[in-house]
């Protein structure tokens, strides 16, 4: 069968195969069965003349014609998605779509973000991808999406970043610690205090780490914990004291559950980034919402924060 019979459908499931280099989860993301997507990656290897991936133990790999097919679906689809930005763009912002990726602790704005974008606009069809900051970076190198929202720019990848919002990271212990009422606490004092982390990979843990160390305090940690919302029900509990965003507080307001620290340095200043990789041809689409970010954004994320009755 020559090449030019494979279909864009073959190409899309061979591009999954490489991503997760993993039948199973290649097949979990399209929704098909393994054999499904087995048969078909045949078949595009039938067209292409040459296996396009080899199973060496447990591991998969792509070869040689497996690695030029993937570069060649990426150039397909990336020239696919810019028509139809191009085409939203002759049709205004009408039409169009928006792939977003944000990293987690982001989840606690960026739907309220692109909620009020999209009554602005209600044509344009959104996808929102939310993951940790390892994830984040991994699907910028491969550029599969419009834009990513992160809390620090990447060091060693050419990008784009500007930055829209702060990010203040504040120091949470539950609302009957003892330190709660005391003021202007020296960072070294928290040296015995027990902590709950984020995990590897996290943006805010690293954010901690490195003020932290700065200040010569090694930290105690009791857990590690994989989400914002376990750790905040572990400050809650009493385990221990938690470097988060204030951002992750905004629905809890008025529980009074939680104390923020006021510890020397805090609240740590960051900066929310919309970023995209350098070299990007931004849609129409993706140009408004980083206006409409740069703009309204911060003024409509604060509100409910300000508004938090925290006890200080
Ligand atoms: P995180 O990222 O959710 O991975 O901690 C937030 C940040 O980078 O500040």
């Amino acid at each position: 069968m020559p090449l030019r019979h494979a279909t864009l459908h073959q190409l899309k499931i061979f591009m999954a195969l490489a991503r997760h280099l993993n039948m199973t989860r290649a097949a979990e993301e399209l929704h098909m069965t393994p054999a499904a997507l087995s048969i078909q990656i045949k078949q595009l290897a039938g067209a292409v003349g040459a296996p396009l991936h080899e199973q060496i133990g447990k591991r998969l790999f792509l070869t040689a014609p497996g690695q030029l097919v993937d570069e060649a679906c990426r150039d397909v689809f990336g020239r696919l998605e810019r028509l139809s930005a191009e085409l939203a763009g002759a049709q205004g912002l009408e039409r169009g779509s928006l792939k977003l990726s944000i990293i987690t602790t982001a989840s606690y704005f960026a739907p309220y973000l692109l909620a009020t974008f999209c009554k602005k606009h209600p044509g344009i069809e959104v996808a929102l991808e939310v993951s940790n900051r390892d994830h984040i970076l991994e699907r910028l190198k491969q550029n599969l999406d419009d834009l990513y929202i992160m809390g620090q720019a990447p060091e060693n990848v050419s990008v784009i970043a500007q930055p829209f919002m702060e990010n203040p990271l504040v120091v949470l212990a539950s609302a009957d610690h003892p330190l709660a009422h005391e003021r202007n606490i020296d960072p070294v004092q928290l040296a015995s205090e027990p902590f709950i982390m984020r995990e590897p990979g996290s943006g805010t843990r690293l954010a901690a780490e490195r003020f932290f160390e700065k200040h010569g305090v090694r930290l105690k940690v009791r857990m590690t914990l994989g989400s914002n919302e376990a750790v905040k029900q572990s400050v809650a509990g009493g385990l221990g004291l938690a470097v988060l965003s204030r951002h992750t507080l905004s629905l809890d307001a008025a529980s009074g559950a939680f104390a923020l620290l006021d510890v020397r340095g805090f609240p740590l200043l960051r900066q929310w980034y919309a970023v995209y990789p350098m070299g990007k041809q931004l849609s129409a689409v993706t140009r408004a919402f980083l206006d409409y970010i740069a703009t309204e954004g911060a003024a409509k994320v604060d509100a409910p924060i300000l508004g938090s009755r925290v006890v200080a």
